[in-house]
């Protein structure tokens, strides 16, 4: 069959909303570009357990700790179902791992950034939590079939997360003179960097026409961040605090929020590793890893010893 041909059936299927599964034919581009974004979505998981962890040992009461405790373990959960989705793509989990650790492998800049005080843990499960929500809650239907699964189960816990946030930020907001002005510093810090998280403008995202017409994504960059705004816009009337953006406006014409310019050079700064804790981030994943070298060894000779008894017991 020519390529032409298998194309135009891997299209329509596409088309027909039926899923592409890790058998299937598929274009080599197709592959590839659902390599990089669920790999990539893997090590962020990952690597966004970091600035929450940073809390755990200072959480303000029992109950927090253990909240926030789940939240973090749930996220390196998602890691894992997303290591199995990117490994059928005929990529091992090793490689991944290698690529992360070496700085080749991007993930979400948003963890580049540093968790200040307590209220930080409120605003990313309330901000970063919330704009990964929007995202995946779309990537529940994406044409991958592994990817599309591993996000059901993620986004129910997502939204756990989400409201755990803007809870705990709620009891700040609602306390005392330096608990209210610690919660509006941390809506300060992350409102920007988390409308970052949708990446580029549609009109200089570079792969966006090809995945929507693959239904890889399904909204754009700009519509997910206009649907962001509009939300977190609304909620944020709950904690009477202000978003840091004099620009923001309800447009009655457009039905949306209009908001203020976007620090793109910031943006690029942080992507290309030279955020406030990239190299922190990457330095504390090296030395997780090379501190669970024996884990790794011991369950190979593990393994090893196992396959030599079932061996003796065969003979
Ligand atoms: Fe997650
Ligand atoms: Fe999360």
């Amino acid at each position: 069959m020519l390529v032409q041909d298998m194309e135009q059936i891997f299209q329509d299927k596409i088309d027909r909303e039926i899923k592409i599964e890790p058998k299937d034919w598929m274009p080599e581009a197709y592959r590839k570009t659902n390599l990089r974004q669920i790999s990539q979505h893997a090590h962020s998981e990952v690597v966004g357990m970091l600035p929450e962890g940073n809390w755990i040992s200072r959480a303000p009461s029992l109950k927090r700790k253990a909240i926030l405790l789940a939240k973090i373990q749930d996220e390196g959960g998602h890691g894992l179902y997303l290591y199995s989705a990117a490994e059928t793509l005929g990529f091992s989990r090793d490689e991944m791992i290698n690529d992360l650790l070496s700085g080749k492998a991007k993930y979400s800049s948003i963890f580049n950034y540093p968790s200040l005080s307590w209220a930080d843990m409120g605003a990313v499960g309330w901000l970063v939590d919330g704009a990964a929500i929007l995202n995946q809650v779309m990537l529940c239907r994406t044409s991958y079939g592994p990817y599309a699964r591993a996000m059901v189960r993620i986004c129910k816990e997502e939204s756990f997360h989400q409201r755990q946030g803007f809870d705990a930020l709620l009891v700040l907001s609602r306390g005392s003179k330096e608990q209210k002005a610690m919660c509006q510093d941390a809506i300060n810090r992350w409102w920007w960097p988390s409308l970052m998280m949708f990446g580029p403008k549609d009109s200089e995202s570079t792969n966006s026409d090809q995945s929507m017409k693959w239904k890889i994504k399904r909204k754009t960059n700009d519509e997910l961040r206009q649907q962001f705004v509009d939300m977190i816009a609304e909620q944020i009337k709950t904690l009477g605090m202000v978003l840091p953006d004099p620009a923001l406006k309800w447009n009655e014409a457009r039905k949306h929020y209009d908001f203020g310019a976007i620090n793109w050079e910031e943006f690029w700064n942080v992507v290309k590793g030279n955020g406030p804790c990239n190299k922190q981030r990457l330095a504390a994943r090296n030395k997780a890893h090379d501190e669970g070298d024996w884990v790794r060894e011991a369950a190979k000779q593990y393994a090893e010893k196992k396959r030599n008894r079932a061996k003796e017991q065969a003979a």
